[in-house]
């Protein structure tokens, strides 16, 4: 397992880029509940952050590409809206141990071209 970050580097309405074995994922915690996934948009492969640690629409609601603005929800990824809509990100299992998220190795290192 590696550890990612502890829960409470993320705030509540926010997201957060992390980076472990040279691959990207990130991060967003709403209404208490943490999700996780694989920085890559189903669209063209490109990462999905407007700023660091930007991956929200302005209200917080959706996961918004940062290309051609698709949106994806947050509790499962699916594309709602956009040129890969019915697409979805690539969620990343983990577990949560002593306040920290953590992954395994070989989901990460097998992560590609989706
Ligand atoms: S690359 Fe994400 S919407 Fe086009």
């Amino acid at each position: 397992m590696i550890t990612l970050c502890s829960v409470d580097d993320i705030e509540e309405g926010t997201s957060k880029g992390l980076e472990v074995e040279n691959k990207y994922l990130f991060a967003v915690k709403k209404d208490d509940q943490l999700f996780l996934y694989y920085n890559y948009c189903p669209h063209l492969g490109t990462p999905l952050e407007w700023l660091e640690d930007q991956f929200l629409d302005a209200d917080g609601a959706l996961i918004q590409c940062s290309t051609h603005g698709a949106l994806f929800l947050i509790e499962n990824g699916t594309c709602i809206l956009g040129p890969c809509k019915g697409k979805r990100l690539k969620a990343i299992p983990f577990v949560l141990g002593n306040g920290f998220m953590m992954v395994d190795e070989d989901d990460v290192r097998k992560l590609g071209r989706i």
